[in-house]
């Protein structure tokens, strides 16, 4: 095992969807993978490989926010041997023309976290990305399911509560679609590591109108983005 994550060598698949919540972690590979096996359990943070359409795929809980994030993507790529991380993740968006349940990919990720300003020293604004060919695949996966995903920018933010909403409508004015909380450490260290990430998100609320998801929308609005994600995880 590994520091944070209880699996034994080759109980992960190289392909694994990265969502927040472990309980959704759980639901995924109960409602959505075939013989799906819990591998661990440590610290709460569920992780479960099965299969969809017959290939190997693995579910694994990260936490909230970007230590927490990164500390899973780690160990997933380091340890594990995982080559794909896909984030799936609900977002608060921050675009007029959003709503709530549409469904979007990251291209980049724009971030208030001081991990990377430390990672090069305050002296490069370093720029997270999605891989390319995951992002396209994805893009392909959601056209041939129906599903009018958007891509574009997002904003990876240390805190959910801000003081600071202008800086939101500035981020908005630049094309930035939405917030979350993890996506700029999973692409950072992924590129570090040589491993490919994407993120894609279901708008959970909307930041300028107050609005918030409920459940019957939201499961039917992640259940999109899940199968996509794994779509694109297989491919
Ligand atoms: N802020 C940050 N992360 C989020 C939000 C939000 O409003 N909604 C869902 N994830």
């Amino acid at each position: 095992m590994s520091v944070h994550i209880g699996a034994a060598p080759g109980e992960i698949a190289e392909r694994v969807l990265l969502p927040g919540d472990p309980m959704r972690a759980k639901w995924i590979a109960e409602n959505f993978l075939d013989d799906a096996r819990c591998y661990t359990e440590v610290r709460g943070m569920l992780g479960f490989t099965g299969t969809w359409q017959g290939r190997r795929v693995s579910v694994q809980g990260s936490g909230m926010g970007m230590p927490s994030a990164s500390i899973y993507t780690h160990e997933l790529i380091n340890e594990y041997g995982v080559t794909s991380v896909i984030r799936i993740g609900s977002c608060g968006a921050l675009a007029a023309d959003l709503n709530l349940g549409d469904v979007l990919a990251a291209i980049g990720s724009a971030t208030d976290s001081n991990m990377n300003r430390a990672r090069f020293d305050g002296l490069i604004d370093y720029a997270p990305v999605a891989d390319f060919g995951l992002l396209r695949t994805a893009v392909d996966v959601a056209e041939r399911r129906g599903v009018a995903m958007r891509v574009g920018p997002i904003l990876a933010a240390d805190a959910f509560y801000t003081d600071r909403p202008d800086l939101y409508d500035a981020l908005a004015q630049y094309g930035v679609l939405a917030v979350e909380m993890e996506s700029a450490a999973i692409y950072t260290t992924a590129a570090r590591y040589g491993a490919r990430a994407l993120t894609i998100l279901t708008v959970s609320d909307h930041i300028k109108r107050e609005e918030r998801m409920d459940s019957a929308r939201r499961e039917k609005g992640f259940g999109d983005m899940v199968r996509i994600g794994l779509d694109t995880a297989i491919a």
